[in-house]
């Protein structure tokens, strides 16, 4: 699998799946456009279900915003295992970085 750095890339390593994506996309809607299952729920930044860790490439995602930093950080209280790790929640993160992020799903 080649990368095309002058691209906005998300791969997912559970799935070994990678796609290009729109900066104007979360995570979860460029793997949805794509027709890939990406595990999520409320699609709001709430409930948790699209936590993910951020494996590699985690400066070309945009910054947190308020919701999805209270699921992350209520999220890492529940499981203090998560607290050395880089989490986003999919259906909040873009890429907005020319590059790759990759990630696992949780
Ligand atoms: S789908 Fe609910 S927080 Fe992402």
């Amino acid at each position: 699998m080649g990368i095309n750095l002058s691209m906005h890339r998300a791969t997912n390593l559970s799935s070994i799946k990678s796609i290009d994506i729109s900066p104007e996309e979360t995570i979860c809607d460029g793997f949805d456009r794509n027709e890939l299952e990406l595990k999520h729920g409320c699609l709001a930044g709430s409930c948790g279900v699209c936590l993910i860790e951020v494996v590699s490439g985690t400066q070309f995602l945009a910054p947190a915003k308020t919701i999805e930093l209270d699921t992350l950080n209520r999220a890492k209280r529940n499981n203090p295992k998560l607290e050395k790790v880089s989490l986003r929640l999919a259906c909040k993160a873009k890429v907005i970085g020319l590059g790759e992020v990759q990630f696992k799903k949780l």
